[in-house]
């Protein structure tokens, strides 16, 4: 297999400003919960960097929990809008202070299908934190109550994004090369 070099055409986000602005969300959060209990939803894999990352700046009590999801009847770079659970949550969120966290909204379909879901388990509240967000390419109003850096329409990987189920473990957001 190729180095990641060759599949990147530019650092994006770098990892020192990739963990100040986390440190910010973080800071933001706990300020916003204060008094609070919180329990923070990752969408695997993508969110799982910036999940573990995010809790160690939040100062309030804070569970977390998993979900996976997939969209499918869309190739590996589209989301179809069709979201299939693959792994469920274990906690109840009925009466929780409830934080979505995900890596990326693109055309917002994965997290709006989320949300939906999400409400019917009758939290005390349920907001979104995204690290990126990709707002040129909206498709479906959705509130994006914290989130990390706008980026334009590339596509990127590292930091939790994959190429192709490899180089998540990259500590940047790096674009991918089109070729
Ligand atoms: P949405 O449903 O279009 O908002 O897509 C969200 C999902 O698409 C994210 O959770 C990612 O898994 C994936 N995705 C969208 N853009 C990118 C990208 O640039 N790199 C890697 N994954 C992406």
């Amino acid at each position: 297999m190729q180095d990641y070099k060759g599949l990147l055409a530019e650092v994006l986000i770098p990892e020192d400003a990739l963990q100040r602005r986390i440190a910010e969300l973080g800071a933001e959060i706990s300020a916003d919960y204060a008094g609070e209990e919180l329990l923070l939803i990752c969408i695997l894999k993508g969110g799982v960097m910036f999940l573990t990352d995010l809790v160690r700046h939040i100062t309030v009590p804070v569970e977390f929990d998993f979900m996976a999801v997939s969209s499918y009847g869309a190739g590996a770079r589209q989301s179809s809008g069709q979201v299939r659970i693959e792994m469920d949550l274990r906690v109840s969120l009925t009466d929780k202070h409830v934080i979505l966290v995900e890596d990326i909204v693109d055309t917002g379909h994965t997290i709006a299908a989320v949300l939906e879901l999400l409400e019917t388990r009758r939290p005390k509240s349920l907001k979104v934190c995204s690290l990126l967000d990709k707002s040129e390419r909206r498709e479906v109003v959705v509130p994006l109550h914290y989130r990390g850096f706008d980026i334009p329409n590339k596509f990127v990987f590292g930091y939790g994004l994959d190429l192709d189920e490899y180089w998540r473990n990259l500590p940047f957001i790096g674009v991918a090369k089109t070729d």
